[in-house]
């Protein structure tokens, strides 16, 4: 293979102009010399090398099969195909969602370099840019998701960075994203989107502005629970020129079979967006109508705070994300009525994941924002009452027939 055709840009044959439907199904290498109909997992941790000549050749270029940690025609399938979606040159896969963050900031910044970011995002994104990256000298400023002043207060002449997350894990808070990419143009600095929420499905970061699309791909992209992964999309001045060396040195590499899993998931993703939205739409209204829920955060209802907004950015959709607070006194109340709706479901599952054909119920405050202190989950807003549901495939009435449940007993 040659370099050209071995770059994570889509270049496979396919015809210029084709839908995202179209895209999720065919982007990809080209087939083997076998010419296999679904993409081959190529289980391999070295490259075999005709001649030393070639080796070195292919040594010096991180785009070429050499060795697992760098690169995998399994893995390079799951980047074209992503970076198609996303409207981006390139895409760089990483071994979790959380990975990609690490390798964002190994390979864009250095002490003394400084980020602004909401401080609304996911628990561990919180805690990766206020713990982790400090020790090494980049410091983030916290700002509100919504109010774009706050952001450009924050500014300083050492800013490299924007991170945002659209709408939020798991108020579902929804950001600006053509005005955050105009503020950080103007500052020098790049705009980051994790668009694991919406998925290129509804949102396409990169065509607002954004420099920069990191995914869980755990989430959507798979689409069944299945297995981990991550990724950073955009110019491969940055993919293949900052990233690629970045993942070689450390080693936060996407494996095999875990691409070829979310390649294969991401074949329905427009679907399953389409359909476990509209479910999702349909369970907030229901939600709005109980009694003993005292709010839901949903991005496609209209009382939601950026619901216009929401709409232009998302395609017209919520997004499969609701959460709710349920009717109670006080925290210590609250916990007991959020964990007795909880404990009632019978279909639901209880865990933390989202993204899943099986619908999901978490505690946010107890389990993906138990790391934070008290005083940063209230600023970021996560009440002991607040339940989180990610809404799978199953049927609506199910789906509020479980929520009923514990909910009528409050
Ligand atoms: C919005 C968002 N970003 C990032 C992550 C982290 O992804 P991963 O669990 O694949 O590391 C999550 C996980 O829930 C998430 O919800």
């Amino acid at each position: 293979m040659s370099n050209t055709e071995n770059k994570r840009i889509p270049r496979n044959g396919l015809p210029e102009g084709l839908h995202i439907d179209t895209l999720a199904v065919r982007t990809a290498l080209a087939p083997s010399q076998h010419g296999e109909n679904s993409e081959a997992l190529f289980l391999t941790t070295a490259f075999v090398q005709p001649d030393s000549e070639t080796s070195a050749r292919r040594f010096a270029n991180t785009e070429d099969f050499t060795y697992g940690r760098t690169s995998n025609p399994t893995v390079r399938s799951f980047e074209q195909r992503l970076a198609a979606l996303e409207g981006a040159e390139g895409a760089i896969a990483t071994a979790t969602g959380m990975s990609a963050i690490l390798l964002l900031i190994m390979g864009l910044l250095k002490a003394g370099d400084h980020v602004i970011c909401s401080r609304s995002v996911f628990g561990s994104t919180l805690s990766l840019f206020a713990k982790e990256f400090g020790k090494f000298g980049v410091e983030t400023s916290f700002v509100s998701q919504t109010d774009l002043a706050e952001w450009r207060a924050a500014i300083r002449p050492n800013t490299k960075l924007l991170f945002a997350e659209t709408p939020t894990n798991p108020l579902t808070e929804v950001c600006d994203i053509a005005a955050l990419a105009d503020l950080a143009h103007g500052a020098g600095a790049l705009l980051t989107v994790d668009n694991t929420f919406c998925s290129p499905a509804l949102q396409r970061p990169l065509a607002l502005g954004a420099d920069l699309v990191m995914h869980s791909g755990t989430k959507y992209l798979d689409g069944q629970g299945r297995v981990m992964a991550g990724a950073l999309c955009g110019a491969n001045k940055l993919i293949v020129d900052v990233f690629g060396p970045s993942l070689r040195s450390a080693g936060m590499t996407l494996a095999p079979f875990n691409a070829w899993v979310v390649l294969k998931g991401m074949e329905t993703l427009s679907l399953r967006m389409k359909a476990q939205s509209e479910a999702t739409l349909a369970v907030a209204r229901w939600l709005e109508a109980q009694p003993n829920v005292a709010r839901v955060y949903y991005p496609g209802l209209a009382s939601h705070p950026q619901h216009a907004l929401a709409m232009r950015q998302q395609s017209g959709l919520g997004g499969a994300v609701v959460s709710f607070d349920v009717r109670a006194h006080g925290p210590e109340a609250a916990r007991a009525a959020a964990f007795s709706v909880i404990d009632s479901t019978r279909v639901l599952s209880v865990a933390t994941n989202l993204g899943d054909t099986k619908s999901i119920i978490a505690h946010p405050a107890t389990s993906s924002h138990c790391r934070l202190t008290e005083a940063q989950r209230q600023a970021a807003g996560i009440g002991q009452g607040l339940i989180r549901l990610a809404v799978g495939l199953e049927h609506v009435d199910d789906i509020t027939d479980d929520l009923a449940r514990g909910l009528s007993q409050l």
